[in-house]
C-alpha cells in the first residue's frame, strides 16, 4: 500500500457532517494538515495540537448509513469481519474543513470511503475525554467545610421551571456531590415531581420508589427512630446502591435533627495522606453490609474506598447500622477496625463536615457514592419532622446534561 500524505489549504471549517449523532460538534478550531499513511491519519489543527488517527480507529467510526443504521444511529458494520489489515489509501479535507477517508479496497470488496466532522474529531479518541466538556459536564471537586461559604444552592422554581435552571442544578451535583434546593412547597410527593425532572420513574429499593423518614413506633430501619445518624451512605448493603439521593423535608418543627455532610472523597484522601497502610486495607479488603426483616436479606461485601485505574477515590461506602459481622482473616481484624476507626474519626471531624437544618420545602441532593450524610438526634416532642426521599441514576443526570446541551441549555 503506498503511502499518501495531503495537505490542502483550507477554509474555515462551515460545512457540518452528519456523524450520525445528535449532538452537534462544534469548534473553533480548523484542521490545517492531513498527513496520511497506510495505518494512520495525522491531523494538524491552527492551535498546533496534532493527533493521530488510526485507520482502524477511523474505519470502525463511519458515521455513514452503510455503517451505522440511519434510525437507530447504532454500530452496524461489523469490525470482526472486516479485514485484518484496515488500510487508508487517500485522506484529505473537503472545502468545509472536514475529513474524508478512502479506505483501501481489500479482496471482494469494494473502497470505502468516510467523512468525519471537524468538530467531532476534535472531541474523540485519543483518551482526551473532551466529549463530556463540550456537553458541559464538569469534573467533580473535593470539598471540606469550607463548602459553607460557597454552599451550592438552587430553588425549586430553577428545577422545575428553565432547562438552564435544570442543567444548573444537575452541574452543581456533578461538581460537588451535592445541592440545597429550597423554596419548594412543603408537600408530601414534590420529591417525585423534581426527581422526574430527571427520570420517569425513581430507583425502586426495598424502601420503595418514594420512602418517608419520619419516628415510627415500629421502626424496620435507624433512620425511622430519633437517634443520631452517623455519616453514612444509603444501602450500602446493596450490590449497586443508589447513586443519587434525594432527601426532601416536609415537616422540621422536632428540637434538633440537623443534617450533616462530608465529603466521603476528600476524607478518604486525607486517610492516604496521614495512613497510608489503612487506606490500603480499606481499598483492598471488603467489608460486608446486611439489611433483613421478615421479607429479605440483603447482603453485599464491598469495599469501603473505591480508586479508579488511575488510583484516584471514585466511591466510598460506609454504614454502621448495616454493617455485618467483619469476615476477614484472622491476622486482619485488628488492623481493619484500626483502619475503619480511623477513617471514621476523620469522617467526624469539623473541618470536613457540613452543617445546616433542613426548611420545610428545602431537599439535599446528595450523590450516595461520594458524600456521606448524617443527621443530629432530634427531639420530636416540640414538634413533626418529616422527610421524604427518593433515588435517581447518575446515568440520567448526565443524560439529561448531554439532551440540554444539544438544545443549548447548558452553555
Ligand atoms: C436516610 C437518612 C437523614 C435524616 O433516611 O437515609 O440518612 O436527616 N436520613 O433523617
Ligand atoms: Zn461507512
Ligand atoms: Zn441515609
Amino acid at each position: 500500500m503506498t503511502a499518501l500524505a495531503a495537505t490542502e489549504p483550507f477554509a474555515r471549517n462551515t460545512e457540518r457532517i452528519d456523524m450520525s449523532d445528535l449532538a452537534d460538534w462544534p469548534t473553533d478550531r480548523s484542521i490545517l494538515s492531513v498527513d496520511a499513511n497506510a495505518r494512520e491519519v495525522t491531523l494538524g489543527w491552527d492551535d498546533g495540537v496534532r493527533r493521530r488517527f488510526h485507520a482502524i480507529w477511523l474505519r470502525d467510526n463511519c458515521p455513514c448509513t452503510a455503517c451505522r443504521h440511519p434510525q437507530a444511529r447504532e454500530r452496524r458494520f461489523l469490525l470482526v469481519d472486516a479485514p485484518r489489515t484496515i488500510a487508508v489509501d487517500t485522506a484529505s479535507l473537503t472545502d468545509g474543513g472536514n475529513l474524508v477517508v478512502r479506505f483501501a479496497p481489500v479482496a471482494g470488496e469494494a473502497a470505502h470511503e468516510s467523512r468525519y466532522d471537524a468538530g467531532w474529531l476534535r472531541h474523540h479518541g485519543s483518551g482526551m475525554n473532551t466529549s463530556d466538556d463540550a456537553a458541559g459536564i464538569p469534573r467533580r471537586r473535593l470539598w471540606d467545610a469550607d463548602i459553607a461559604n460557597i454552599l451550592p444552592t438552587v430553588t425549586y422554581a430553577d428545577i422545575m421551571q428553565s432547562d438552564a435552571g435544570l442543567a444548573h442544578w444537575l452541574r452543581l451535583t456533578l461538581e460537588y456531590g451535592f445541592v440545597l434546593m429550597r423554596d419548594a412547597p412543603a408537600e408530601p410527593g414534590v420529591v417525585l415531581k423534581i426527581a422526574r425532572r430527571i427520570q420517569d420513574e425513581p430507583r425502586v429499593t426495598n424502601f420503595g420508589a418514594v420512602y418517608d423518614v419520619l419516628t415510627q413506633s415500629t421502626p424496620n430501619n435507624s433512620a425511622d427512630t430519633t437517634t443520631a445518624l452517623e455519616p453514612h451512605t444509603d444501602l450500602a448493603n446493596w450490590r449497586n446502591p443508589p447513586d443519587i439521593q434525594l432527601l426532601f423535608c416536609v415537616e422540621n418543627e422536632a428540637s434538633g435533627g440537623g443534617s450533616i455532610l462530608v465529603d466521603g472523597c476528600r476524607v478518604a484522601e486525607e486517610l492516604r495522606k496521614v495512613d497510608p497502610a489503612s487506606f490500603a486495607l480499606l481499598a483492598s479488603h471488603p467489608v460486608e453490609f446486611r439489611y433483613h426483616e421478615a421479607d429479605c436479606d440483603i447482603r453485599y461485601s464491598a469495599l469501603s474506598i473505591e480508586t479508579d485505574a488511575a488510583g484516584s477515590v471514585v466511591a466510598v461506602r460506609f454504614n454502621n447500622w448495616l454493617r455485618a459481622a467483619l469476615d476477614v482473616p484472622e491476622e486482619l481484624v485488628e488492623p481493619m477496625y484500626d483502619a475503619l476507626l480511623r477513617f471514621w474519626r476523620l469522617l467526624r471531624e469539623q473541618r470536613f463536615q457540613l452543617t445546616l437544618r433542613l426548611a420545610p420545602g428545602q431537599m439535599l441532593t446528595n450523590n450516595n457514592l461520594q458524600i456521606m450524610h448524617g443527621r443530629e438526634a432530634y427531639d420530636p416532642r416540640a414538634g413533626r419532622r418529616h422527610l421524604q426521599g427518593c433515588y435517581v441514576d447518575l446515568d440520567m443526570i448526565r443524560s439529561r446534561l448531554r439532551v440540554l446541551s444539544r438544545r443549548g441549555a447548558t452553555s
